[in-house]
């Protein structure tokens, strides 16, 4: 039991097909306690009573600062302490540089990088007192590569904050005992592809993969579940490539 009786936060896991939820779901298989935030309250606990009776949903829109302070206290007051905090609320759109607007803009934005540092920053008060916690910070390979297939250049310029974010959280809070990293997962098939693309889509990602396939969610689950456990107790400020082999040629 990898993670037993941690308290978990991860947002945006309201979703079943999504990567939030396969991270909870994990998470839980490891004997970790789970606390899933989403935008989507009703969502959210449908999906945490989905994983079992001692986890949790709760709402929280991760762009409002106080609503991630208040969505951490609740946490605290149900579970008594926060050990592991996964910043995975994410929006994509594939709109490109001259067709977004303003609004685009923040909402990419505020969901993956405003998001992330609003919770890091209720947690880590916590973390720190304890001294001892880990963050880890869903990025994207859109960062790396410039976006792509599912996100336009604001997309791309968000997973790379949120990355950045994480390196920065790792120098700083190092000596306090809190590890922070980020995952760059490659395509992963989730409801955000919905829209963006197809079957055969999909099937073309696959081809130029070297492993040959799309990521699953559990795929990038089984990495976070690296980065949040003690199996990555000397693993801090990394970026974390999830991808098939996407950056070998
Ligand atoms: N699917 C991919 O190919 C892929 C690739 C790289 C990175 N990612 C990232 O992985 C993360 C999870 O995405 P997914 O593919 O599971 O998609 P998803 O759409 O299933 O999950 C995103 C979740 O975030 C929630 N959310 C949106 N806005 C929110 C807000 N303001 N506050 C709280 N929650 C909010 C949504 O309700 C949803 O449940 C995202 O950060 C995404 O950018 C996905």
């Amino acid at each position: 039991m990898l993670l037993k009786d941690k308290v978990t936060i991860i947002t945006g896991a309201a979703s079943l097909r999504g990567i939030g939820w396969a991270t909870a779901k994990r998470f839980a298989d490891e004997g970790a306690r789970v606390a899933l935030l989403d935008i989507d309250a009703a969502g959210a606990e449908r999906a945490a009573k989905e994983i079992g009776a001692q986890h949790r949903g709760y709402g929280c829109d991760v762009r409002n600062e106080q609503a991630c302070r208040d969505a951490v206290q609740a946490v605290l007051r149900d579970f008594g302490q926060v050990d592991v905090l996964v910043n995975n609320a994410g929006v994509s759109q594939a709109h490109r540089l001259l067709d977004s607007s303003q609004d685009d803009w923040d909402l990419v934005m505020d969901v993956s990088a405003r998001g992330a540092f609003n919770m890091s920053r209720s947690v880590v008060p916590h973390m720190r007192e304890r001294r001892s916690g880990a963050i880890v910070n869903i990025g994207s390979v859109a960062a790396q590569r410039g976006g792509g297939i599912l996100g336009g250049p604001h997309y791309a310029a968000a997973k790379g904050a949120s990355q950045t974010l994480a390196k920065s959280m790792a120098r700083e809070l190092a000596p306090d005992g809190i590890r922070a990293n980020a995952i760059a997962p490659g395509l992963v098939d989730t409801d955000l592809l919905i829209g963006k693309l197809d079957d055969a889509g999909k099937g073309r990602v696959a081809e130029s993969t070297p492993l040959g396939r799309v990521a699953v969610p559990l795929d990038i689950a089984n990495a976070c579940l690296f980065l949040a456990s003690d199996l990555s107790a000397f693993v801090t400020g990394i970026v974390l490539d999830v991808n098939g082999g996407l950056h070998i040629h």
